[in-house]
């Protein structure tokens, strides 16, 4: 059973979808509850789950129905808001906190004991190029994905000795439906901007194509880190824009 947090839209859809083809039974988790039963709908492999990443008790209700887990893809996350750090808000990075580590550590906590049972599990963290390195404006987003890359580490590092794997999976500019758009609070226009000139942002589907690849080494092996960026991008800050 592999469980895939932020699975209603995006890389967690698409990587829900993904690791139903490769022979999963899939829980997909979000709290938009109709974007999961549609996908769900689609594809006999692949159940719906209503979770908010950020509520305990939501959280400890998935997990007391889940004794099974090989994998856990901790997912849900995004940005809100793109400033320098003298004018963001404190409230945008106590959201992305939240939501991208705390959520992570929450669904950890929960699922460990059924991800270490048995022939043991994995916990693949969908972090991102800003984790590493930082950029300006990036803020509580930049912050926030390097405390989950530093999360993902630690992780590795207590569960040495247990059969549990650590990956995380980096991608630079993805061009999915929801996330400049979640990002810029709707504002369609600066969402577009983000990847305009761009020749191919990566593709929803390139990230779950590696994240795939890493769920499906053999037990032993381990991928520490994938960082995974479009051609056109060569930093976060760095990208190659025609016109
Ligand atoms: N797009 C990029 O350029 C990019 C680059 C690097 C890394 N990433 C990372 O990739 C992950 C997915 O991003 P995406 O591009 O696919 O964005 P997205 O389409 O906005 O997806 C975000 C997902 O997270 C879910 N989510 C948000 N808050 C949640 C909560 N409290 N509880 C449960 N689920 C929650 C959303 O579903 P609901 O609203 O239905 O809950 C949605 O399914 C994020 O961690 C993001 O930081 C994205």
């Amino acid at each position: 059973m592999a469980v895939v947090t932020g699975a209603s839209s995006g890389i967690g859809a698409a990587t829900a979808v993904r690791l139903a083809a490769e022979g999963f039974q899939v829980v997909a988790a979000a709290r938009r509850r109709d974007r999961l039963d549609a996908l769900a709908a689609e594809h006999d492999a692949i159940t719906a789950v209503t979770l908010d990443v950020t509520d305990d008790a939501s959280v400890a209700a998935l997990a007391a129905e889940l004794p099974d887990v090989a994998l856990l893809v901790n997912n849900a996350g995004g940005a809100f808001g793109l400033a320098d750090v003298a004018s963001s808000e404190v409230s945008d990075w106590q959201r992305m906190y939240d939501v991208n580590v705390l959520g992570a550590v929450r669904m950890v906590k929960a699922l460990l004991p059924a991800l270490a049972a048995g022939a043991g599990g994995h916990v693949v963290f969908t972090g991102s190029i800003a984790g590493h390195t930082p950029y300006e404006k990036g803020g509580g987003y930049v912050a926030a994905k390097h405390a989950e890359a530093a999360l993902s580490q630690m992780l590795r590092l207590e569960l040495n000795g247990r059969p549990v794997r650590v990956s995380e999976v980096a991608p630079g500019m993805v061009r999915t439906e929801e996330f400049s758009l979640v990002r810029f609070g709707g504002d369609r226009e600066r969402a577009d901007a983000v990847y305009q000139g761009v020749s191919q942002p990566l593709l929803a589907e390139d990230v779950a194509d590696v994240i795939a690849w890493v769920a499906t080494r053999p037990a032993h092996v381990d991928i520490d880190l994938v960082v995974v960026k479009p051609l056109a991008q060569a930093a976060p800050h760095k990208v190659h824009r025609e016109g």
